[in-house]
């Protein structure tokens, strides 16, 4: 009795295997691209998550709350657009197109205007990698938002990037907008740097989400509820990509560095994510992007955090890449968008002759506006060794 006892926890043992195995099958199976997970509230930030020298939001209205106008008010939209941090870089990124997006609403009626925005709470490289804490354990400030202040700064956005009109709208149109705009903010919580796909223009894994999709999808919703854009208007917008082989499904934080995990992976994901430890430091954005690149392709590995999950990205060439395309304004039927992939701009070439160069001496060329090209060569974590290349 005993004998046969043990004997069938062995055969349960197998069949539990065999129905784990197969699970782990079917979970490879996922919907792609995985969408992005919408949540009942916004959580309380975590206190270790604070703000540089400026909290979110500095000027904005009483939060989780939007104007509200006069029906037959008439409301100008704007599309505005400002490299990110000409502060700190001068034009360098904008001539890697790493653009900021935003939209404002002119009440011709009341003569107000407003600027609406949505971005990281804790800045964006807060939002790309988490902070590893003393006991080895990951925390993510990664939470963005929306911000809606009074005023438009015409000179800002203007002088080194967009301030175009784009629709106009009645008063009852942005109050639906409105109300659409507080549940988007309460329930899309978090910021995601990257897009994630199979290879320029091929299947998309995983979509970003941050200020440019926030301002697409407040486009899209205000020409469901009746808006007409002026499609004489052509807007491009930044993109982060990342190229892998289909993701591998990790788990959830309790999953992965819980009672039971594997020792292995957890070293192999604190590893990946050390090299990613300058949240302080805005001015290194650019190298420690750089950077990412080359720990990228060196090791063909990517740990990604989605929906507060991780996967790992099996990653291929050409691993990353910068991309700077229209996305036609809603209404305009345009169903090929492929050319939105033609351009390389960040390629790396294995097999490329390389200059020597220090990753602070980056050299932009701008021959053609709008790319920016260099082949990079990773055999020194230390050195970006690149020269620029004529592109494809
Ligand atoms: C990133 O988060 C850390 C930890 O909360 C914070 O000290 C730092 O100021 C943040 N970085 C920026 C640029 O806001
Ligand atoms: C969006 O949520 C943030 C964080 O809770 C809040 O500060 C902000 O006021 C909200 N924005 C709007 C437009 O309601
Ligand atoms: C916003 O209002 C200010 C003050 O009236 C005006 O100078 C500016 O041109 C307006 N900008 C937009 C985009 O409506
Ligand atoms: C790690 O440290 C953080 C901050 O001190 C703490 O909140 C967290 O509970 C700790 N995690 C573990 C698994 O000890
Ligand atoms: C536009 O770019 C120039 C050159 O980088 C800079 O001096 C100027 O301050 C920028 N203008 C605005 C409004 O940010
Ligand atoms: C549409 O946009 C174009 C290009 O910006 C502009 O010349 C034209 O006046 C706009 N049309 C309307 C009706 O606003
Ligand atoms: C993490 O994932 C496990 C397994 O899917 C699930 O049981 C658990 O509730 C999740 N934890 C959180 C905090 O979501
Ligand atoms: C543990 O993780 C490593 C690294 O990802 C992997 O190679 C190995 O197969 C995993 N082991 C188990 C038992 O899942
Ligand atoms: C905008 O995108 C289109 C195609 O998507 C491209 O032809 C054009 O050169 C881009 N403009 C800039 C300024 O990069
Ligand atoms: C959009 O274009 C497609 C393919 O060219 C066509 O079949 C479809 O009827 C068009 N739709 C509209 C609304 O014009």
């Amino acid at each position: 009795m005993t004998f046969i006892m043990v004997d069938m926890g062995s055969v349960c043992k197998f069949v539990c295997l065999l129905i784990i195995l197969n699970s782990v099958h079917l979970a490879s199976s996922f919907k792609w691209p995985v969408p992005y997970k919408r949540f009942s509230e916004r959580p309380p930030t975590n206190p270790y998550c604070q703000a540089g020298l400026i909290g979110f939001c500095p000027t904005g209205e009483v939060p989780d709350t939007m104007p509200k106008f006069n029906p037959t008010d008439r409301v100008e939209v704007w599309a505005l657009k400002a490299p990110v941090w000409e502060f700190k870089f001068g034009d360098l990124l904008e001539k890697f197109h790493i653009m900021h997006d935003a939209m404002a609403f002119n009440n011709l009626n009341t003569g107000q205007n407003y600027t609406m925005e949505w971005y990281e709470l804790f800045q964006l490289f807060n939002c790309t990698f988490p902070h590893l804490l003393q006991n080895d354990t990951l925390l993510w400030c990664n939470q963005g938002a929306a911000c809606i202040y009074d005023g438009v700064d015409d000179l800002h956005w203007s002088q080194n990037g967009t301030l175009v009109k784009v629709a106009e709208i009645t008063g009852d149109v942005f109050n639906k907008f409105a109300m659409w705009a507080l549940n988007d903010n309460k329930t899309g919580i978090y910021y995601e740097t990257w897009t994630v796909e199979e290879k320029p223009g091929g299947k998309m894994w995983f979509d970003s989400y941050d200020c440019a999709s926030f301002v697409l999808r407040a486009f899209d919703e205000l020409y469901a509820l009746g808006a007409t854009f002026n499609h004489s208007v052509h807007l491009n917008y930044t993109r982060i990509h990342l190229y892998s082989h289909e993701p591998q499904y990790l788990g959830n934080a309790s999953v992965v560095f819980g009672p039971g995990a594997n020792k292995t992976l957890v070293k192999d994901i604190i590893e990946f994510y050390a090299k990613f430890q300058s949240h302080q430091s805005m001015k290194d954005l650019l190298e420690h992007l750089i950077e990412a690149y080359i720990e990228i392709f060196k090791d063909g590995k990517f740990y990604f955090f989605y929906n507060f999950e991780y996967w790992f990205l099996p990653m291929k060439s050409p691993y990353m890449k910068l991309t700077y395309y229209e996305i036609p304004l809603p209404g305009k039927n345009e169903t090929d968008l492929s050319h939105r992939e033609k351009k390389l701009v960040w390629h790396y070439d294995e097999k490329a002759g390389v200059s020597h160069a220090n990753s602070k001496h980056l050299s932009v060329s701008n021959e053609d506006k709008n790319t920016l090209h260099f082949k990079g060569h990773a055999d020194d974590k230390d050195k970006l060794h690149f020269k620029k290349h004529d592109g494809h």
